[in-house]
């Protein structure tokens, strides 16, 4: 199933609860939650009150990123304050299999995310202890920049192994995802769209409507 991970990063915090309201009723099946710790990458965001606060506005699921140096630290913090889907850096993790099996120990499901320049290599022998892989499609840290381009052969070549090692795990892309670049990720392989700038601005609602109008259609090829 293609899925459309609106990212609160580019929301409107003074109304962060009716925005997240807006893209929940618009259709959008996760929230994705950027958390960022000024040291893995060069700002910070916000964390577990955060999070548990705008988890009384909405039951879609909570798809935390943690952009963190050792997020192992706060994979209880992030459970209890209501995160679903819990995705890790390979980059930040001293030990990233023990931190996946801690994620899946919380009951939650485990991602791992890539930034553009690390190979996929680095997902070898943890690929079973995963849901998802989230491929960087920007450097992390910021919203609103540009689709590094060579990501489309990444993600291409990443459906085409799990393919061939018979693994349905979901492919996740996030950064300068929007109309004109979606197509090109869902043509290679990736099924969870994240969007941030491309969804939250005056029309929260008609965004995410012709965004899933475009993954549903290639839901049907
Ligand atoms: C960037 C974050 C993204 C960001 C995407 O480091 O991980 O989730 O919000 O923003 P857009 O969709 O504007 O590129
Ligand atoms: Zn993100």
């Amino acid at each position: 199933m293609n899925i459309l991970s609106p990212s609160i990063l580019s929301a409107d915090f003074k109304n962060l609860g009716d925005q997240i309201a807006r893209a929940d009723r618009a259709g959008a099946q996760y929230i994705h939650i950027d958390v960022m710790d000024g040291a893995f990458v060069p700002t910070i965001t916000f964390g577990m009150p955060v999070i548990s606060s705008i988890r009384k506005t909405t039951e879609k699921v909570f798809d935390v990123h943690l952009m963190v140096e050792n997020p192992d630290r706060f994979i209880d913090d992030f459970a209890a304050c209501g995160a679903d889907l819990i995705t890790v850096h390979a980059e930040a993790c001293t030990h990233l299999d023990s931190t996946l099996q801690h994620i899946r120990d919380k009951g939650l499901k485990a991602g791992v995310a890539l930034c553009p320049s690390t190979p996929l290599c680095a997902l070898d022998y943890v690929l079973k202890k995963v849901d998802m892989v989230l491929l960087m499609t920007v450097n992390p840290g910021f919203g609103g920049q540009k689709y590094i381009p060579e990501m489309t052969e990444k993600i291409a070549e990443l459906r085409k192994r799990l393919d061939l090692l018979g693994l349905n795990i979901d492919i996740e892309v996030d950064g300068g995802i929007n109309a004109s670049t979606i197509e090109a990720v869902l043509k290679a392989g990736a099924n969870v769209c994240v969007a941030g700038s491309a969804v939250f601005g005056d029309d929260i609602e008609g965004n995410v409507k012709k965004l899933l109008q475009i993954m549903k259609r290639y839901e049907e090829k």
